[in-house]
């Protein structure tokens, strides 16, 4: 798989939803956000019609022709700043932002994640809130029948346990690791777009359990910059 190709969250209603009730929690009261790896504008569109300003920066050009025609739709295209760039080199200056996002896997797959997390944090302004999600390595062993691949996935970089998430965002003042993907990872979409209400809130008591969200196929870190 080529990263710069691989532009198409399979996200559901449901899991942008859950998203949304995460980030919402923290957001500032206005400012500018930092949606790095945004792809398609599933979370940068709903924050512009809350009248964010919004920079969507992403490494494929696909992608942000895609969230540009996707916003237009929506009516926020001009509340949008759209930029082609690597997270592991961004061009915008120290204290930027008033929130950074990197959601779904951005950072663990992109080249060096250390330099990511780096890259992002600088950006971030003081006092102020990233959030990112990357793919849930507990989670992912469940699924897996093979020798070869189950020893792979306790190796790789490429999915994250949540010590490891921990660790690489050490620097910042950590205020909790929760799951998402609840549902998109273990129930088939058509069962749970049925029963909407009840599978959102389902996702979010199995979500917000320290226990429970590891059964979840992402894992999301929220921390401040102090
Ligand atoms: C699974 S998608 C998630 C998109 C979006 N964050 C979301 O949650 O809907 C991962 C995105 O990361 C982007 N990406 C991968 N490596 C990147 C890098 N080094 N710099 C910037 N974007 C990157 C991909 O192009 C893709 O759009």
């Amino acid at each position: 798989m080529k990263i710069k190709d691989w532009i198409f969250p399979e996200a559901s209603e449901i899991d942008t939803l859950r998203d949304l009730k995460i980030i919402k929690e923290y957001l500032p009261k206005t400012g500018t956000i930092l949606d790095a790896g945004g792809g398609i504008g599933r979370i940068s569109i709903e924050l512009a019609k809350l009248n964010y300003k919004i920079v969507l920066l992403d490494i494929s050009k696909k992608a942000l022709e895609i969230a540009k025609a996707e916003s237009k739709k929506a009516k926020v295209y001009k509340k949008i700043e759209f930029v082609e760039g690597d997270v592991c080199d961004l061009s915008f200056k120290d204290n930027s932002f008033d929130m950074v996002l990197a959601l779904r896997d951005v950072i663990n797959y992109s080249v060096d994640a250390e330099k990511a997390v780096k890259e992002l944090i600088r950006v971030l302004k003081n006092d102020c809130y990233l959030i990112a999600s990357v793919a849930n390595k507990t989670f992912w062993l469940t699924k897996e029948v093979e020798s070869e691949k189950i020893k792979n996935i306790i190796s790789t970089k490429k999915m994250l346990k949540e010590s490891e998430l921990k660790n690489l965002f050490k620097s910042l003042k950590i205020e909790k690791v929760v799951g998402s993907g609840f549902c998109s990872g273990n129930i088939q979409k058509e069962n749970y777009l049925k029963n909407k209400e009840n599978f959102i809130e389902i996702e979010n008591i199995i979500g917000d359990d320290d226990e429970f969200k590891f059964a979840c196929e992402y894992l999301v870190i929220i921390g401040k910059k102090v």
